[in-house]
């Protein structure tokens, strides 16, 4: 199954979408207006998101202490020690040279903490012995932007003429990701050399990012300009990834993004991929002619990503990745 073509046009700008009235009796202006976004664009500003900003405040402070740690401390949790991915991704980690040039990113990522059991990916976190106080305020920002995901998906489902809850049994055992970033100051950067991240495009079901107060997130329009996605007080940024295009026959986009950190500063972001269940069987369901569409397996999709993007070796990965198998 290929990921049915999108249809964005060549926006100039990302809007911003007021959520605050999401979920509520009064939702059905909201609603046309994420489906127009996710259509044209495929990214989109959130206000009156309902995050909490000492939640924000607590995490932001905490990644930063963190990624200030020694490179031997943050190795202590380094992810190829773990058989599930989690935990911290060294710079320049990607296997991922493509023409954007080398990646310059740090990261570290935490899913839901599961028991070890036979779906694969399941299993604990790794947390740095150094930092205890990452872990408190890294939880409550994963509660916190779950119960903004699970407002969003019935959102995203009345967008589609979808019932509200058809997104639901896709996510109960979702493999969302919340991943801090790291993006040093690129000295003498010359276009082209150096990048934050690569163009790519989310894999799973959608993002929602927050980004300190520097900027260099870029995406791409119909045409292939990049448009900038400059940081917004208050607002975060959510765009539509790969899962979602594939439900919506391409109607949602799942925009390319990249970074570029210009600014001589360091800078930080904060991604919660919003993911599916690993068993998730994933077919178009809009627009379909054919009644028997072939369905992407997304754990399998998952792991291959993983191997390609992090390709530090760990048996586990190696063997197919099954927490079952240690
Ligand atoms: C990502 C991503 C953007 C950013 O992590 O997939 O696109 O601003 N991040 O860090
Ligand atoms: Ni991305």
């Amino acid at each position: 199954m290929v990921i049915p073509a999108s249809r964005k046009l060549d926006f100039r700008e990302v809007p911003m979408v007021d959520i605050g009235a999401l979920g509520g009796a009064d939702d059905a202006a909201v609603i046309r207006e994420i489906a127009r976004v996710c259509q044209d664009v495929g990214f989109m500003y959130v206000c009156n998101h309902g995050v909490p900003q000492s939640v924000l405040d607590d995490l932001v402070a905490q990644a930063k202490l963190f990624f200030d740690l020694p490179v031997r401390e943050k190795m202590s949790a380094a992810v190829e020690k773990s058989p599930q991915f989690r935990g911290y991704l060294p710079l320049e980690y990607t296997g991922d040279e493509g023409p954007e040039g080398r990646n310059l990113q740090e990261g570290f990522m935490i899913m839901q903490d599961r028991p070890l059991g036979t779906v694969p990916l399941h299993g604990p976190n790794q947390w740095p012995q150094a930092l205890p106080s990452l872990r408190a305020p890294m939880m409550r920002y994963f509660v916190e932007l779950e119960k903004l995901a699970r407002r969003m998906l019935p959102g995203f489902a009345a967008a589609l003429g979808l019932a509200a809850d058809f997104f639901a049994p896709f996510h109960d055992q979702a493999m969302t990701t919340l991943k801090l970033n790291h993006y040093p100051p690129q000295p003498a950067m010359t276009e082209g050399e150096m990048i934050g991240v690569g163009g790519h495009c989310d894999g799973g079901s959608f993002t929602i990012l927050w980004q300190d107060d520097l900027g260099g997130l870029e995406i791409r329009n119909r045409s292939g300009e990049w448009v900038g996605v400059p940081p917004v007080e208050g607002a975060f940024v959510v765009n539509i990834g790969n899962m979602l295009q594939l439900w919506t026959n391409g109607r949602f986009s799942s925009t390319e993004h990249r970074v570029i950190n210009r600014y001589g500063k360091d800078r930080n972001s904060i991604a919660f991929f919003v993911n599916p269940n690993y068993s998730a069987q994933i077919r178009p369901v809009i627009d379909v002619a054919a009644a028997n569409v072939a369905a992407i397996d997304y754990g399998q999709r998952l792991q291959v990503n993983y191997r390609r993007i992090y390709p530090q070796r760990n048996e586990a990965w190696v063997s197919g990745g099954s927490s079952a198998a240690q």
